[in-house]
């Protein structure tokens, strides 16, 4: 079980995770935050689960995590700008693999959109979902699924997940975890908000596939052509050369990049 006093003795942030809702089981900590009534609601509020029961990922899959040995969590924002959020969304993944490589020592790679990679493996996932009051956002969600000291996982995912017991072969204390997580979202939360370009290049450096030719799926169709990917502009678009060496630049929405 996850121990809530050790959590709050161990925060050092200035908000985020200051206000913590703990619960043993939920169908999934994002619906449980997109449900929750804006007079319950606080930025930067944290909802912890160690039973999930209906976790999601993206494109509808289902998100599996044993439960009380991962960090599985969601954080409401309610941001003073609109648009760039998955910026934020690679920013906290950021953050998330700068603490496997603190821990571990090992690189830790973005997988574009949202995912984070360690000796080729994902060790964790985020979903961010918004959202909006009329035309007004309202809050920001962002789900995280982050493997702490799961040792087996399902054999259909078995060799593509991993968690830090893998990386580490001992377990570590998942309070702790998520506060030093924490601390580096909060940075990161604040260069984002001032659209520091250091946030870009820091991402663009750990995003797999960079300075690579690419395929490219833009609003599902594949396309024929090889792109050399640049990494995300300052506005978070995804920035491509082609062969001819024109740029071209695509949102976020509608683009999956694939590795050749
Ligand atoms: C992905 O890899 O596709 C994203 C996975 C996101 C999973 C997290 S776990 C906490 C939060 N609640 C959910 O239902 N999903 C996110």
């Amino acid at each position: 079980m996850f121990d809530q006093q050790a959590y709050h003795n161990a925060l050092n942030t200035s908000w985020l995770g200051e206000s913590l809702i703990y619960k043993e089981e939920l169908p999934s900590t994002n619906t449980f935050l997109k449900k929750l009534s804006t007079e319950e609601l606080v930025h930067g509020l944290l909802v912890l689960v160690d039973n999930q029961t209906q976790g999601r990922g993206q494109y509808e899959r289902t998100w599996y995590a044993e439960p009380a040995q991962n960090l599985t969590f969601s954080i409401a924002l309610i941001p003073t700008q609109v648009g760039r959020f998955h910026v934020l969304t690679l920013a906290f993944a950021l953050a998330i693999s700068e603490l496997v490589e603190e821990y571990s020592g090992e690189e830790a790679a973005l997988k574009w959109a949202n995912d984070v990679y360690v000796r080729g493996k994902k060790i964790a996932g985020l979903l961010t979902e918004t959202i909006y009051t009329g035309q007004e956002l309202n809050r920001l969600v962002i789900g995280i699924g982050f493997n702490v000291n799961q040792k087996t996982f399902e054999p259909e995912v078995a060799n593509i997940a991993t968690s830090l017991f893998h990386i580490l072969d001992k377990k570590k204390e998942r309070e702790k975890v998520l506060c030093d997580l924490l601390s580096r979202c909060e940075h990161y939360y604040r260069l984002w908000l001032r659209q520091d370009i250091s946030l870009i290049k820091k991402v663009n450096g750990k995003l797999i596939g960079v300075g690579k030719y690419v395929r490219l799926e833009v609003n599902n169709t594949m396309l024929e052509e090889e792109f050399k990917f640049l990494g995300i502009n300052g506005k978070g678009h995804l920035l491509v050369l082609n062969k001819e060496l024109e740029a071209h630049t695509f949102s976020y929405e509608q683009i999956k990049v694939h590795i050749t």
